[in-house]
């Protein structure tokens, strides 16, 4: 029995990722992910507002910003070098030492920053990238079609400039999902990432003051991760990679038969240790074998909503025998 499955168009031998998160910024957690099994793994996103930040306290240090003149530009690019080099380093790092796919993650909101960090990704020696795209449309001034064309601007001129395979991590937040994540897959990225989790926020009622909510997630979120992987597998052009909820091997195979190409988690590591991979892999392979699969490609889909079937009447008959049970 094997558990070799692709992601992205790469050979890996198990469809479980780490997902991208604060462990896998650190070269002994991204040694002990590989001896424990995982398939690849995603860096921790480089954010364009880490890179700005470094720029900002830097040239604070020196100078009050008038006097920079022409100087801005150059010191603004050195530092920007210096901030992402420590990110290259690990990526590089990473490569010398791992065998698996090492993923680049960036998140930017400026167009022009999400060209220009992006082709260096590659240049890194990434194996592919993840658009970290998640983004929450709280702006009243953003529309639908703003968010439409930003998506599209970006990954037009990504797929051109880039030759690495390039996938993007949404959030769980469209009016359209089902018809946006399929104009995505025909946009040609080669995988989509189903879902970010936004850091949410929550209120001290006696400091009477905004907290950070916990930000790990809990088991009950798979529930809407495994309903759109199901419902997309079958209408997408490339592979989905799902993310949010999964916490045990039982998850794995879940997302596996709703039709997911990879499986990625983030919390169970956190709340287990990194080398809590291997259980995630151990049971995948205790289940196939009870089953008597020898590949997950015998079982992945299986329980994916079909080609071609209504699922809003899926749905509505799963909704009623649910609400006539409980008048029973
Ligand atoms: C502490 C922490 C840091 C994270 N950092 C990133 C990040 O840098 N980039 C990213 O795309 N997602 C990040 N995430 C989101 C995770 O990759 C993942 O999508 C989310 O936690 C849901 O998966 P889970 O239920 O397995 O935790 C982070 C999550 C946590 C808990």
């Amino acid at each position: 029995m094997n558990t070799k499955s692709k992601y992205l168009g790469l050979e890996i031998d198990s469809p479980i990722i780490a997902g991208s998160c604060g462990l896998t910024n650190d070269i002994s957690n991204l040694e002990k992910l590989e001896a424990a099994g995982a398939g690849a793994i995603i860096i921790k996103s480089v954010f364009e507002e880490q890179i700005i930040y470094d720029i900002k306290r830097n040239l604070s240090m020196m100078a009050p910003v008038d006097n920079y003149g022409m100087s801005y530009e150059y010191i603004a690019s050195h530092v920007a070098d210096d901030s992402l080099g420590k990110h290259f380093e690990l990526i590089s790092e990473a490569k010398k030492r791992l065998h698996i796919p090492i993923v680049g993650s960036i998140n930017c909101y400026s167009f022009e920053n999400w060209m220009t960090y992006t082709k260096r990704f590659q240049d890194a020696g990434c194996d592919a990238l993840e658009l970290n795209m998640a983004i929450l449309p709280y702006e009243t001034t953003l529309s639908c079609e703003d968010v439409d064309r930003l998506f599209s601007d970006i990954i037009n001129t990504l797929r051109k400039s880039v030759s690495i395979p390039v996938s993007v991590k949404v959030s769980q937040n469209f009016t359209d999902m089902a018809n946006f994540m399929q104009r995505l897959s025909w946009m040609g990225v080669d995988g989509i990432t189903l879902f970010n989790k936004p850091l949410n926020v929550d209120i001290d009622t006696q400091k009477m003051e905004i907290i950070h909510a916990p930000s790990l997630s809990t088991p009950e979120e798979i529930y809407n991760t495994l309903r759109w992987v199901a419902i997309l597998a079958k209408k997408l052009r490339c592979d989905i990679s799902a993310s949010t909820g999964v916490h045990n091997a039982d998850d794995v195979v879940k997302m596996l038969l709703a039709g997911a190409g990879t499986v990625q988690v983030v919390s169970c590591l956190y709340k287990n240790g990194v080398e809590y991979m291997k259980n995630l892999n151990d049971g995948l392979r205790d289940w196939m074998s009870a089953k008597g699969y020898d590949s997950i490609d015998q079982f992945r889909g299986k329980l994916a909503v079909k080609a071609g079937e209504q699922i809003s009447l899926f749905f509505r008959t799963q909704f009623m025998k649910h609400f006539a049970k409980i008048g029973e």
